[in-house]
């Protein structure tokens, strides 16, 4: 479950994220396909300065496939190599070796120039809390790893995972926090369970999911709702909703508060179908900004 993030907290995960970064040659940085950018913490890049980067997109199965493709055109924009896998299903892990070998491509190139015997690529998985990366780690290790380095400020020996011939994987992931500037990107991760459910008021994150899915998937929310037409006044939708589900106060008026948790909890257990929460930026310009 998400922890809640304090300064000191934050700083001892840097840290910890600088210290398991030193042995490392790759860096697998795991994000949520239905949130890529919003479970993604820009100081990674930072950190992990000029070393190769293997981006993931994980929970593919709960992500709209067409929107994913898009984001993986984007982010491969400026040349980071990206995979797509649902680690809870095991798809898409069987690529994570090769995907590791190509992101390392030049550092081979290098070794290669300096005559420097090639050996196994040391990587490690990076990311927010719930993004999935112990499911990598155990599902990559073959084998359930005891998860108690994965709090900051927890820290357990460090063992390396050997997977194939050409790489291991530090057995503890380095977590990193969630972004919590913008407003839009903390319902986006409540949502999806990258920060805690109860961070936000459940009507605030209901809202803003019926207004996004009104826009993006407007027939898959008539559908779960049984709906012929979509509302435009919120105080209306939550009317029709929760009228149509009986979720009624005392004196017969809906009850607006557990209509709003049923439509987050709805979204929360994948009941709309697939979906993703924001769509990719417009292209990069060749300055890098968008
Ligand atoms: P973390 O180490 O990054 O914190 O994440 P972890 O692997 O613990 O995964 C968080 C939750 O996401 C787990 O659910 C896990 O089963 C689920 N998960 C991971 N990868 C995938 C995926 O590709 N697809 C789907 N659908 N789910 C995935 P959980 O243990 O049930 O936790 P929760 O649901 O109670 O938060």
């Amino acid at each position: 479950m998400s922890i809640q993030w304090y300064p000191g907290h934050m700083a001892k995960a840097k840290r910890e994220m600088i210290e398991k970064l030193k042995m490392i040659d790759v860096v697998i940085e795991i994000a949520d396909a239905r949130v890529p950018y919003s479970s993604r913490n820009p100081l990674i890049e930072e950190l992990s300065g000029q070393k190769p980067r293997l981006m993931i997109l994980n929970k593919a199965d709960l992500a709209d496939p067409e929107m994913t493709k898009k984001w993986q055109a984007w982010i491969e924009q400026d040349g980071t190599k990206t995979l797509v896998i649902d680690a809870q299903h095991g798809k898409g892990m069987k690529q994570i070796p090769e995907a590791v070998r190509e992101a390392a491509e030049v550092l081979l190139n290098r070794w290669e120039r300096k005559g420097i015997r090639p050996r196994a690529l040391r990587t490690l998985i990076v990311g927010i809390p719930n993004s999935g990366k112990s499911t990598v780690i155990n599902k990559l290790a073959g084998k359930k790893i005891a998860v108690i380095g994965d709090k900051p400020g927890v820290t357990k020996k460090q063992q390396w995972i050997k997977v194939g011939k050409e790489m291991e994987l530090l057995d503890t992931p380095g977590i990193l926090w969630p972004k919590f500037e913008e407003e839009a990107v903390g319902y986006r991760l409540a949502l999806t369970g990258g920060v805690k459910e109860d961070i936000f008021d459940f009507q605030d994150s209901a809202v803003f999911l019926i207004q996004y899915l009104s826009r993006v998937y407007p027939e898959l929310l008539k559908q779960r709702y049984d709906l012929n037409s979509i509302p435009e006044d919120m105080t209306a939708f939550f009317e029709a909703v929760g009228r149509r589900r009986g979720i009624l106060a005392k004196g017969g008026s809906i009850d607006v508060d557990k209509t709003a948790e049923m439509i987050f909890r709805d979204f929360r257990q994948g009941s709309f179908g697939r979906i993703t929460l924001e769509e990719p930026p417009h292209p990069k310009r060749d300055d890098g900004t968008t």
